[in-house]
């Protein structure tokens, strides 16, 4: 059992580099099975997710070879199954791009995914079914997810998402790129990660159209050869950080970024009153003054990200006044509000609304993670607090920052990984 241990009240100076996009990463691995060759992939943010996806693609007969820290080569000529594991692919919310992948390529797959998960219920994926649907999958839905292509392959169709989903979208355009004839999905997430998996697909030989926009069109192909491919900086973890600086104050460099990609979140935090100036890859963070109070919507790309709600909303605890904060695309993501308010934050919840009336400071105590961004939110609320914070269940955060740790200690705070025999926090109660 680990926590990390946070004296928080410093401000952070100093520097940080980004690691490569989970939420790519988590998409681009399964996609390499498409590729009947070998990939490599560069800047892999090392993160437990993305070792688990190793370990999958291991089992289903692909060559893993990690080259370094943040380089991989695939090699996804002998494929022995599509039938992931169960106690891997339940581990991991992403493996419903096992499906899309192993489909696309071999017309069949069977993969359980994983039960409800901490803030959005059960996380249906009906608009991922009813695609490769459209293309002519027949999908069983039980305790494994079975899609078998009728006659051996899929054919091209028009899509129609009934909402913006980034997984929905990422899927269906897997299950596309080696499909007879042309696909087209409307209504498509645009988010980095969305592009990113494009990029890569046609890099390795796809032919994809539009991503990034509502329409994208997926001409399908005989078939992927292989390549190099490097994954972009996460948006999410360079917008943690920069929430961070605003929480705890000082100034920070964050390199290996793409300041395009931060717009949604830095024109939030500079209507708080954090000074950002962007340079080509980099950007700089300040907070000196006071955070003021501003509203929040979390929204589809190029809204402000739902993926930084518990951030945002953390600063705003901060900040001078009330401001409101309306989560837009979850059911239920502000679980991790009851640890806040153990640190003194004045929040109040009600359904898909949290508002916030500043506070001048938090305590430090022992608290709890409830999912990888609310952790990560708790963090940031131990390094602005007053005296000393444990903070437990870790292991989600480690899913999804590489390093979080190290890059924090480089910036001046006081925050260790501490083994701990037992853990004596009760389970969390909403409230
Ligand atoms: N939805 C449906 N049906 C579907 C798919 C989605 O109703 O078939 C609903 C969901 O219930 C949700 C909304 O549509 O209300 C958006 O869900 P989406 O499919 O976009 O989410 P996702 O693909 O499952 C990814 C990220 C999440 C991030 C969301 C939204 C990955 C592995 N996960 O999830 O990231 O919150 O997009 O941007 O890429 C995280 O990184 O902490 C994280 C949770």
């Amino acid at each position: 059992m680990n926590e990390y241990v946070i004296h928080g009240g410093r401000p952070l100076h100093g520097e940080i580099t980004v690691s490569g996009a989970k939420n790519a990463a988590v998409a681009i691995i399964p996609a390499a099975l498409l590729v009947d060759g070998v990939c490599r992939i560069e800047n892999v943010p090392e993160i437990s997710d993305v070792t688990l996806f190793f370990s999958i693609l291991e089992e289903l007969g692909a060559r893993v070879r990690v080259l370094n820290r943040h380089a991989v080569e695939i090699d996804s000529r002998n494929i022995t199954s599509t039938t992931p594991p169960y106690e891997l692919a339940c581990r991991i919310r992403a493996s419903y791009y096992l499906l899309g992948a192993l489909l696309g390529r071999f017309g069949k797959a069977t993969v359980s995914l994983p039960g409800g998960c901490n803030f959005g219920g059960v996380r249906p994926i009906d608009q991922h079914v009813k695609g490769f649907r459209a293309m002519g999958a027949e999908v069983i839905e039980g305790g494994y997810i079975e899609a078998t292509a009728i006659d051996g392959h899929l054919h091209g169709a028009s899509i129609y998402m009934d909402m913006v989903s980034v997984g929905a979208t990422m899927n269906v355009m897997m299950a596309a790129v080696l499909a007879e004839g042309t696909t087209t999905i409307d209504n498509a997430a645009k988010e980095p990660h969305i592009v990113d998996l494009a990029n890569f697909l046609n890099s390795m030989g796809a032919d994809i159209k539009g991503a990034g926009t509502d329409t994208i069109k997926i001409r399908g192909v005989e078939k992927l050869t292989g390549g190099t491919y490097s994954i972009i900086p996460d948006q999410i973890e360079a917008g943690t950080y920069m929430a961070a600086v605003a929480a705890a104050g000082g100034e920070v460099v964050l390199h290996n970024i793409i300041p395009k990609h931060m717009d949604c979140i830095s024109s939030k935090l500079e209507e708080m009153g954090v000074e950002i100036e962007e340079g080509d890859d980099s950007l700089v963070v300040r907070r000196t003054g006071e955070l003021t109070r501003t509203n929040v919507k979390t929204l589809p790309y190029p809204g402000f990200p739902t993926d930084m709600q518990p951030q945002i909303t953390t600063a705003l605890a901060l900040a001078h006044g009330t401001s409101i904060v309306t989560e837009g695309v979850w059911d239920n993501r502000f679980k991790y509000v009851a640890e806040l308010k153990r640190m003194g934050a004045h929040i109040q919840v009600d359904g898909k609304v949290a508002v916030i009336e500043g506070v001048d400071r938090f305590e430090g105590t022992i608290i709890k993670a409830c999912d990888l961004r609310a952790g990560a939110a708790l963090v940031i609320a131990g390094l602005a607090a007053h005296g000393t914070t444990h903070l437990g269940k870790i292991e989600y955060i480690e899913r999804g920052y590489e390093d979080l740790v190290g890059k924090l200690r480089g910036v001046g705070a006081d925050i260790r990984l501490v083994d701990t025999p037992e853990d004596p926090r009760p389970e969390l109660k909403i409230i």
